[in-house]
């Protein structure tokens, strides 16, 4: 996890350190109602930052906003030092963005396997390869229950394959919607720990949407809490841990 300056363009010993999004003023709804309002975020090369909030506080809208699956009312996001502009969505995987939605996100009627293929369709032939190979050692079930359709997964088995589907594009930013949803606690632990372990082998950066703060907070470099579609406080992972109660932010 990121042990540099935490700000965008910090210079840590005088070196520049971009970060790799950088979210200003954004602003976003649906048909024409503003539900997230100027939110101001952003995250450094290998950082697990933590978008915290409750039922309907904007953290979805957020992500998709970013991604530019919402049109945006204002702002801007830049990432990887390049404007990023919305109404291109397809092009996020190409460019190293995966998002997990909250929903299940795999094609129940085909086999773990394919599925895993389909998520590495942006990536070229001998990698893809390299990478099933990578991905079904991270996830033990998945390479066990390589010919079963997902379909018939549990709920916990397909939430880890959404992970590894979006694994399967190589990406660099990991955009993770409220990963323990519907989760046993146990499954929720291992699933912390799996992302914890590709943030540290393989320097992925991740946004996680979470509610469920407790595990989450555990990788968490630096966490922005969202009420009423606005960022009400910034605070950094050993604060996040260190606090008992989140009802007062919630
Ligand atoms: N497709 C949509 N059309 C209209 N309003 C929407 C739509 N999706 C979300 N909203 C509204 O936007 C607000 C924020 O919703 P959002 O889904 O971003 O919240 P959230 O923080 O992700 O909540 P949860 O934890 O329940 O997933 C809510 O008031 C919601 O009703
Ligand atoms: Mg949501």
């Amino acid at each position: 996890m990121a042990t540099s300056d935490p700000r965008p363009n910090g210079s840590a010993a005088g070196v520049q350190l971009p970060a790799l999004l950088e979210v200003n003023g954004l602003t976003a709804g649906y048909r024409g109602r503003v539900v997230i309002h100027e939110v101001d975020l952003h995250v450094m090369p290998g950082e697990v930052v933590g978008v915290f909030g409750s039922n309907g506080a904007g953290k979805t809208t957020t992500l998709k906003a970013i991604l530019g699956l919402l049109p945006r009312m204002g702002g801007t996001v830049v990432y990887e030092a390049n404007r990023w502009r919305s109404g291109r969505p397809w092009r996020a995987a190409g460019q190293g963005m995966a998002f997990i939605p909250a929903e299940r996100f795999t094609f129940a009627g085909l086999s773990v396997e394919e599925n895993l293929r389909l998520g590495a369709t942006s990536v070229a032939g001998e990698s893809s390869a390299e990478t099933l190979d990578s991905v079904l050692t991270m996830f033990p079930i998945l390479q066990q229950r390589r010919e079963q359709k997902a379909g018939t997964m549990s709920g916990g088995e397909q939430r880890m394959l959404s992970l590894a589907v979006a694994l399967m594009s190589q990406p660099r930013l990991l955009m993770l919607d409220e990963p323990s949803l519907g989760l046993a606690p146990r499954v929720v632990e291992q699933l912390i720990t799996t992302l914890q372990g590709l943030v540290e082998k393989q320097g992925v950066s991740v946004i996680m949407v979470e509610q469920n703060v407790n595990q989450a907070v555990r990788i968490t470099d630096r966490a922005y809490i969202l009420r009423s579609g606005r960022v009400i406080q910034q605070m950094s992972g050993e604060e996040a841990r260190s606090r008992e109660e989140w009802w007062d932010l919630f």
